[in-house]
C-alpha cells in the first residue's frame, strides 16, 4: 500500500533549470535549506556567485544548461545522474517572455520562446523519466503561468499561447508517468516580481505580485506530498478572475 504521509526532503536530488535568478533562484535557496540535494541548469555557473554563497555553491551542482541547445541538456541530465546515482525531481523553470502579438513582435521571438519554454523542458522531461521511474516518487514540477489558463488581452499572444502548451504538456506527461509514481504539477502563477516582468506594460503593478520565495514555498509544498495527492494544475492569482 502507497503511503499517504508527507514526504521528507532525505537528500531527494532535484534538477532546477534556470537557477541564477528570479524564480529559479528562490526555488533553489528554498529547497538547499530544507536538506534537498541540487542540481543546477545554468547559462553561465558565474552568474551564482552574486545569488548564492560560497557553502551553497560548494554543496550542490553546477551545470552549463543552455535551454536551445540539447547537447547540455542530454550532458547536465547524465551530470547529475552520474553525480548523485539518482535523479528524483526536475523543475522546469527556465523562461522567456517576448512580446509577440498579430500587430507587433517578430516571429524569430515566437520561435525562441517555443525553444526555450516548451522544447526545453519537452527534452529534460524525455531525458530524467527513466530515472524519475527508477525511484518510485519521481516528481516534475512545470513553471508555467495563469497565462497558460487563459487569455488576456494585454498580454503577449506568443507567450499565452507556449504557457498553454507548457500545461499540455505537464498533462501529458502525468500519463507517462503515473504507473511508475511519477507525479507531474503545472505550477502557474500570476505576476512574480523579477526582471522577466519589469517592462512588461499591462502587468500587475509592483507591489501587488507574487514574490518568488512565495511560489519557492509552493514548489516545496508540492514536492512534499505523497504519489497519492497529485496536484496536476496550481493556479497562485494576485488579482480576482472567474475560475483562477
Ligand atoms: N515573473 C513572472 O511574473 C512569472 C509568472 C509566471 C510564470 N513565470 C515563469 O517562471 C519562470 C522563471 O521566470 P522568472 O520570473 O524567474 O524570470 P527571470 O528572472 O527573467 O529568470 C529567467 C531564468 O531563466 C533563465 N533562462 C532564460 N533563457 C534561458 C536559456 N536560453 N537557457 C537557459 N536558461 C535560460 C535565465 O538565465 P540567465 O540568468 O542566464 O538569463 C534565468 O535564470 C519562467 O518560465 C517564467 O515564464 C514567471
Amino acid at each position: 500500500m502507497e503511503s499517504t504521509s508527507l514526504l521528507k526532503p532525505d537528500s531527494r536530488v532535484i534538477m532546477i533549470s534556470g537557477a541564477s535568478r528570479g524564480i529559479g533562484a528562490a526555488i533553489a535557496k528554498k529547497l538547499m535549506t530544507e536538506g534537498y540535494r541540487l542540481s543546477l541548469g545554468v547559462r553561465s555557473p558565474e552568474a551564482l556567485q552574486a545569488s548564492f554563497n560560497q557553502q551553497q555553491l560548494s554543496e550542490t551542482l553546477i551545470c552549463p544548461f543552455e535551454a536551445q541547445d540539447p547537447a547540455t541538456a542530454y550532458t547536465w541530465v547524465k551530470e547529475t545522474h552520474r553525480t548523485y546515482g539518482r535523479i528524483d525531481g526536475l523543475i522546469n523553470n527556465a523562461g522567456i517572455l517576448r512580446q509577440v502579438n498579430f500587430e507587433t513582435g517578430d516571429e524569430s521571438d515566437l520561435d525562441a520562446m517555443w525553444a526555450i519554454n516548451v522544447k526545453a523542458p519537452f527534452r529534460l522531461t524525455k531525458l530524467c523519466l527513466p530515472y524519475l521511474r527508477e525511484v518510485s516518487n519521481g516528481r516534475i514540477i512545470n513553471i508555467a503561468s495563469t497565462d497558460g489558463k487563459r487569455y488576456r488581452d494585454t498580454v503577449s499572444v506568443g507567450y499565452t499561447m507556449v504557457k498553454h502548451a507548457l500545461v499540455a504538456m505537464s498533462h501529458a506527461t502525468r500519463f507517462a508517468g503515473w504507473d511508475d509514481g511519477v507525479r507531474v504539477t503545472a505550477l502557474c502563477p500570476g505576476a512574480v516580481d523579477t526582471d522577466l516582468v519589469a517592462n512588461i506594460p499591462g502587468v500587475t503593478p509592483a507591489g501587488e505580485r507574487l514574490s518568488p520565495h512565495l511560489v519557492a514555498a509552493m514548489v516545496s509544498t508540492v514536492l512534499s506530498l505523497p504519489n497519492t495527492a497529485s496536484i496536476a494544475e496550481l493556479p497562485i492569482n494576485t488579482r480576482l478572475e472567474s475560475s483562477l
